[in-house]
């Protein structure tokens, strides 16, 4: 996703876009740009953050303008992709939030047309359609344009010859604020809170026509009214969206980003190089190789297709199998070790698949193929929803070769996830909140979803936390075990259930409290277990999503009660691009 912001009123127009850019950084940072209209367009942008070179862009004059700043998904972040955007006589100018689905095709009509593209976005196409269109007022040739278009789009347009902006909103959000003499548009009403609580909500379909002293919105061709609302919402706070941390904001967005991304993976051409492979070799780090060892277990109930997974900074000392298609997971697209264990991989003749959640990221000029995650910008730290969006991503490719076995899951996943977000845990949170030691165990893909639970609880906690197969423990750890060392232990129905079940007991046995992770209405369990925190009734690939963000909120919610820097957890870095 990315921020929109524009203006029109008293004041210059590029400081009130600066400042709305800067607050709409969490929506994306690889490029930003402002236009503004002042005896003609005149535009800046380039790649990078704005909160980093603000100043390249303060110079522009005028009072009206629009300002993006961008999360790439066509094209990559550089300065020609950045927007604004304009026609080809550089009159236009356009910023957009969305993906217009048809572009391509678009885009091959116009250049049949005489126009001339700079950029490599779908974007760039809003603006030339508007020049196509124009025989009169802007407005009526934003009008004309929206007719085309397909997809989703929340984009603003001005013309050197007209005095206003015209915002035009589908599926993307888009809301104006009403100053004294001064209006305001943007992707998120945090950036206008702070000059006006007088907020208008544009409706899909809407397009406005807005200048200094008043807006006028259409939808399918009638003049409609919007009442503005009064915001009473704290700036600062709203910027999260209400959440107290990006983490807690990014957990709640995963039932959405799940559902994205399993929608996004049909690249025919990349099932087939696995099909053809003779094995796959998953290699990552963190998070993302919990991911790959998950997809391992996931594979292993239907393909013969072999699966190893690696530590990518431990690759280099193994030679890869010839034939072996090499899987590289990474959600930064800039892990050092990661990008390095793949070159290797290339050394050897292996073909290479990079899953990543950044369009344009190193990785993927490294890989021969790239499936793209659709996590949008994850702020902390802590990896939640781009992990979520990797296993889509292992979803969805398991359930091409395994002839539509998860096909359900698009209709059951945003259940599954809200059921869990509104568990109780506060138990569980004390028993972990109050100790120095904790153990996640699990047995078959639980094991590696417990490696991923003791991960999120020792980053963001400080807590040591150790995730184990709970088959393993009594070859050692059990001389560890004692009343201060709480174990979360995951128990769900399937082949894996009555081992855990024989596992806890033998835990209780060295006095070591047990939170239980199992279906709800288990009395098994629930008698053996100090704290139960049940999750719904679903099958094996609901429970894994469901334990997953299960243990990404048990370890927000304790890191929360011992007061830690979440979203920046010490001596980490959300991107590790060093060896
Ligand atoms: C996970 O919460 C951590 N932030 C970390 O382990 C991360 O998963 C790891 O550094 C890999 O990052 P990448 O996916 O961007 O390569």
């Amino acid at each position: 996703m990315c921020g929109i912001v524009g203006y029109a009123g008293r004041r210059d127009a590029a400081g009130v876009l600066i400042d709305g850019l800067n607050k709409l950084e969490y929506r994306g940072y690889d490029s930003f740009g402002i236009a503004t209209s002042d005896d003609g367009i005149h535009i800046v942008k380039k790649q990078g953050r704005i909160s980093e070179n603000g100043s390249s862009v303060s110079g522009l004059t005028g009072h009206i303008g629009i300002g993006h700043t961008r999360w790439a998904t066509h094209g990559v972040p550089d300065d020609k992709n950045a927007h604004p955007h304009t026609c080809c006589t550089g009159d236009i100018a356009v910023v957009h939030n969305g993906i217009i689905s048809n572009y391509a095709k678009l885009k091959r009509e116009l250049i049949a047309g005489g126009h001339l593209f700079s950029s490599d976005t779908d974007s760039e196409v809003i603006a030339h359609l508007i020049e196509e269109n124009l025989n009169g007022s802007l407005l009526e040739a934003v009008n004309d344009t929206v007719q085309i278009l397909e997809g989703s789009y929340a984009f603003l347009a001005m013309s050197k010859d007209d005095p206003g902006i015209i915002a035009a909103r589908m599926e993307s959000p888009l809301v104006l604020g009403l100053g004294d003499g001064e209006i305001f548009a943007s992707s998120d009403m945090t950036t206008i809170l702070d000059y006006t609580q007088n907020i208008v909500f544009l409706e899909d379909g809407d397009i406005a026509s807005v200048s200094s002293d008043k807006i006028i919105i259409f939808n399918s061709g009638n003049q409609v009214e919007r009442a503005a609302e009064i915001v009473e919402w704290d700036a600062g706070a709203a910027r999260m969206g209400g959440f107290a941390h990006f983490m807690e904001k990014e957990i709640y967005e995963q039932p959405e980003v799940f559902f994205n991304t399993l929608a996004s993976v049909d690249d025919g051409e990349i099932i087939e190089e696995i099909k053809g492979s003779s094995g796959l070799r998953v290699i990552a780090c963190g998070s993302s190789y919990h991911a790959g060892l998950i997809f391992r277990y996931m594979m292993e109930e239907c393909s013969d297709i072999p699966v190893r997974v690696d530590l990518a900074s431990e690759f280099r000392y193994f030679r890869p199998v010839s034939g072996e298609l090499v899987i590289a997971v990474t959600q930064s697209g800039e892990t050092a070790d990661t990008i390095a264990a793949l070159k290797q991989a290339q050394m050897h003749n292996c073909r290479t698949l990079a899953i990543t959640n950044v369009l344009g990221s190193s990785v993927t000029r490294v890989a021969d193929y790239t499936l793209y995650m659709r996590a949008g910008p994850e702020i902390s730290v802590a990896a939640t929803k781009s992990f979520i969006a990797q296993l889509a991503v292992f979803f969805q490719i398991v359930n091409h070769l395994c002839d539509g076995r998860y096909n359900y899951m698009d209709k059951m996943c945003h259940q599954v996830i809200e059921e869990v977000l509104l568990l109780d845990m506060e138990d569980a949170v004390s028993l972990c909140s109050g100790a120095g030691n904790l153990f996640f165990v699990g047995r078959s893909v639980f094991y590696p979803v417990s490696l991923e639970g003791a991960l999120k609880m020792k980053e963001i906690t400080y807590i040591h936390a150790e995730g184990y197969a709970a088959g393993e423990l009594k070859h050692g750890p059990f001389s560890l075990l004692s009343k201060d060392t709480p174990v979360v232990a995951v128990c769900t129905p399937g082949n894996s259930r009555t081992a855990m079940l024989s596992n806890i007991r033998e835990i209780k046995t060295r006095g070591a409290p047990v939170i239980g992770i199992g279906e709800v209405d288990d009395p098994d369990l629930e008698d053996i277990v100090d704290v139960l925190i049940p999750i719904p009734k679903s099958p094996v690939s609901g429970q894994i999503l469901a334990v997953t963000v299960l243990m990404q909120v048990l370890a927000y919610r304790t890191a929360k009660v011992l007061g830690r820097d979440i979203d920046k957890p010490r001596n980490l870095a959300k991107s590790v691009t060093v060896e």
